[in-house]
């Protein structure tokens, strides 16, 4: 067997009520102000309050910043780094989506590798010296996990176009998965960010890298979203904290392994439609699916059992359709689209191109020409 390497939190929390460890945590390890990331939407619902709440109640000083929007910008990460020197703050909670965290990342890496604070030289593989700011990660959506990943993906607005920066210093050191801040949610951001999830699941599951380790945590994360997906939709608790769970265990692998096409795809999508990172991955996840068919082995096979199928009796060609059913099926029952109207013919060869170009693009099973994105972009017109 190659060297594989697993990068995973320190320590991580999990279930109903498990935000009460934060202060504790903080404490214990002797610091002494927190800087707070978090977006303006979940600073007005009142979900970040549920975690400021217990610094306050604990004698726990923080700066709030707030300047995060979803797909979040170089923009969002400067700022905050400016933010973050002004606070006087010797550590960092992020609390929300991908788009907080991902944000809170970029701010600590670059206070502890000023040399980076450009953003754009952070692409890639970037080659940073120095952890980040000590960091605890609270999602609010379930989600993409970044909690426990070893990535963060930023807009460049100037250019267009979304860039994911993969570095092992920016993993979270604590991350406290608690579904009761997820229960806000409303039904559509539920459904997206839940098929986000089994995005990561099924591209880390059959991409290049994939390994047993990865595939016995991405396959079980498909059978907890198949089984929870839609009833967390409903609102009903134990989807809830099925979905959380999920959520969390593909991204200790995604994070690991990498990812595919139906990323790079909808990274492009996010960054010229700005269309929600969920939404794009849902509706790329099943046409990807069928075109990665030919080059998966029998890894549909487990696919389809994971999310229910009797696949007894099917030959290849059965059960490799029968996941793409599956996929297709728990997409419609949670109501996400299968049209993108903003989709305009002369925007596809720049999509194309930034797409190929994605970092998520080799660890692809198949390999991907730019006829092949533009034939898998029309299935959305
Ligand atoms: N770092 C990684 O490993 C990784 C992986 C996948 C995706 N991403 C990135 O993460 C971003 C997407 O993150 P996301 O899908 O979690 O959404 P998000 O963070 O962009 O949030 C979307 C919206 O949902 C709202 N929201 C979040 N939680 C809520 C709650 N509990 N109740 C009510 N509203 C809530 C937010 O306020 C925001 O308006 C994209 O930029 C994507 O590229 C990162
Ligand atoms: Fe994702």
């Amino acid at each position: 067997m190659a060297v594989n390497r697993f990068v995973l939190n320190g320590i991580s929390y999990h279930g109903h009520g498990a935000i009460q460890e934060i202060p504790g945590l903080i404490k214990a390890r002797g610091y002494k102000k927190a800087f707070v990331a978090s977006d303006p939407d979940l600073v007005k619902f009142g979900v970040t309050k549920k975690v400021t709440d217990l610094l306050e109640q604990n004698d726990i000083p923080y700066t709030l910043y707030s300047d995060i929007k979803p797909n979040p910008t170089i923009e969002n990460i400067q700022n905050g780094v400016a933010a973050y020197k002004a606070s006087g703050a010797d550590m960092m909670i992020t609390i929300g989506g991908g788009s907080s965290m991902d944000t809170g990342k970029g701010i600590g890496i670059i206070i502890n590798n000023p040399e980076f604070a450009d953003v754009r030289s952070l692409e890639g593989v970037a080659p940073t010296t120095r952890r980040t700011v000590f960091t605890i990660a609270v999602p609010t959506t379930g989600g993409t996990g970044a909690e426990s990943t070893i990535n963060y993906v930023v807009t460049d607005v100037e250019k267009k176009r979304k860039f994911v920066c993969v570095d092992p210093n920016d993993i979270p050191d604590i991350a406290v998965v608690d579904p009761d801040m997820m229960s806000s949610m409303p039904r559509g951001l539920t459904a997206s960010t839940g098929m986000d999830a089994l995005t990561h699941a099924i591209e880390g599951y059959t991409t290049a890298a994939a390994w047993e380790l990865s595939d016995v945590l991405n396959l079980e994360a498909i059978k907890l979203i198949g089984a929870n997906l839609r009833k967390a939709v409903e609102n009903d608790p134990d989807g809830r904290e099925g979905m959380a769970l999920a959520q969390y265990v593909t991204a200790m692998a995604y994070s690991n392994v990498g990812l595919g096409i139906a990323h790079s795809m909808a990274h492009t999508l996010g960054a010229v439609y700005d269309t929600p990172h969920g939404v794009a991955c849902a509706m790329m996840l099943p046409i990807v699916m069928e075109f990665n068919a030919p080059n998966t082995g029998e890894k549909f096979k487990a696919i389809a059992e994971a999310l229910g199928v009797d696949t007894a009796g099917m030959d290849q060609a059965a059960y490799r359709k029968a996941a793409i059913d599956a996929v297709r099926q728990l997409s419609v029952d949670v109501g996400i689209p299968t049209r993108l109207e903003k989709l305009k013919e002369e925007d596809l060869p720049f999509l194309c191109e930034s797409a190929a170009a994605d970092a998520c693009a080799p660890g692809n099973p198949r390999p991907a020409s730019l006829e092949d994105f533009e034939a898998m972009f029309r299935k959305l017109m």
